[in-house]
């Protein structure tokens, strides 16, 4: 071997090893960014699973207990707090319009009747699974008012995607006006 032909083969092999490198290092440059936006979302938005298991039976939700129809819509409890019923089934949400007012905490209580759905309100952190069984809470502050999409995000069946509703986001004046003597309030269309 004359000694060019070993410096070509020498050439190739660092031009390989440092290929290898470069690509090592995009590849932990793409890890680290997904680890430390798990890490800001946790600790900044507070995001987590939901952690308390509060169970219900989902063969009697529309006969007894919170979940029936009567109980569904957004309310002002007696202590001030605005508490949003839901449920989900196969391919609608009860109600499939939400009133909610702005800058005030809302909290959700939600589950399923059917399959497993998805629940999001979009362009806010509202985002949780509804599992049969399980009632799923949250709370959320909306911002600004206007008029946002929920759709189901979670594939439950052949008319997964017919399945959202939507959320009006009012003043809180209006409403509390709407929300006065205990009135659950949505805009589902009578
Ligand atoms: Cu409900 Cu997809």
């Amino acid at each position: 071997m004359t000694p060019t032909d070993a410096g070509a083969l020498h050439g190739s092999e660092a031009v390989a090893v440092e290929a290898e490198r470069r690509w090592a290092i995009v590849v932990i440059a793409i890890i680290s960014l997904l680890i430390a936006t798990m890490v800001f979302t946790s600790l900044h938005w507070a995001s987590m699973p939901p952690s308390r298991v509060e169970t219900v039976d989902p063969r009697n939700l529309h006969v007894s207990g919170e979940f029936v129809e009567s109980n569904l819509g957004t309310m002002l409890d007696a202590d001030g707090k605005v508490v949003v019923r839901l449920i989900a089934q196969r391919y609608a949400f009860e109600p499939q319009c939400l009133v909610v007012p702005a800058g005030v905490p809302v909290t959700f209580r939600a589950t399923s009747t059917d399959a497993v759905h998805g629940f999001v309100v979009d362009r806010t952190n509202a985002n949780v699974m509804l599992i049969p069984g399980f009632i799923a809470t949250f709370t959320a502050t909306f911002d600004k008012s206007g008029e946002r999409l929920m759709p189901c995000h979670e594939y439950c069946g052949t008319g997964h995607q017919a399945m959202w509703g939507r959320v009006q986001v009012i003043a809180a004046d209006e409403f509390r006006a709407k929300a006065r003597d205990g009135a659950r309030v949505s805009c589902v269309p009578r």
